[in-house]
């Protein structure tokens, strides 16, 4: 059965993990799937001495056992992990000590009901909107908490032919239909939540018509954008 309910489809998503946390490293980039962890390391790693030297603070949304978070820690002030998962935040906590990495604060929560306090340069996620019930609404609250100037940064599942199948096979593994978008979609969605210089482009499996499975987005927040997202929202 797939979860509709918000409350039990939060739940399958913590167990599930909470349960894979000490393997998912290995998962990740040494079995089939690796080819689209992979590629967004590499999207990552191309962006990130431009959106994360020198910044202040981050937060990144389901962080996981930290693949991004650590590379990311080593380049700003301070950053702020979230993640339903408490398994996979020990596993990020335990790598950081290991690596000597002190800047990480590690914050268990369902994301979608509370952010942290403050204000952030960057707020970014790497395979974590596919799982959240009303993005949309997450982006708008999230962009709140974006200095002016600041930069959501994120790589998400894109909808396409091929990712479907992906879509399926997870839901038969995880009991989730995980969710994909359009770039005019996400565009729509950053555009209501007061962002502008919004930047699009797709990648992996690039053919003809089916556009790429994944998006990577870079949005700013210019100043005035907390009229810009009222005045959006009202129409
Ligand atoms: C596919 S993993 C990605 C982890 C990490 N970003 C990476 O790319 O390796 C998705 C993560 O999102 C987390 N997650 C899903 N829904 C969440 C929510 N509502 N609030 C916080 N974290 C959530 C999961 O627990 C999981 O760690």
């Amino acid at each position: 059965m797939l979860h509709a309910e918000t409350g039990s489809r939060l739940k399958t998503v913590q167990l599930f993990y909470d349960d894979l946390a000490p393997n998912y490293d290995h998962e990740q980039f040494q079995t089939a799937v690796s080819m689209s962890k992979r590629k967004e390391y590499d999207l990552f790693s191309s962006r990130l001495p431009e959106l994360f030297a020198g910044a202040g603070r981050v937060l990144e949304i389901g962080a996981g056992t930290g693949i991004f978070t650590l590379p990311i820690a080593r380049h700003c002030r301070e950053v702020v992990a979230v993640d339903i998962s408490r398994n996979m935040l020990e596993v990020l906590a335990k790598k950081a000590a290991d690596e000597g990495v002190t800047n990480i604060r590690t914050v268990i929560c369902d994301v979608e009901k509370s952010a942290p306090d403050g204000t952030f340069s960057v707020i970014c996620a790497f395979a974590s909107l596919e799982y959240m019930a009303d993005v949309p609404g997450l982006l708008r609250r999230l962009a709140r908490h974006l200095e002016p100037g600041g930069v959501i940064y994120f790589i998400t599942a894109r909808r396409s032919f091929l990712r479907f199948f992906i879509q399926f096979g997870n839901a038969v593994r995880q009991r989730l239909w995980l969710k994909s978008h359009s770039p005019w979609e996400i565009r729509e969605m950053l555009r209501t939540a007061g962002c502008e210089q919004i930047e699009i482009q797709s990648h992996l499996f690039k053919v003809f018509r089916c556009g790429g499975m994944l998006l990577e987005v870079v949005a700013r927040r210019t100043a005035g954008a907390d009229s810009l997202a009222a005045r959006n929202q009202k129409v």
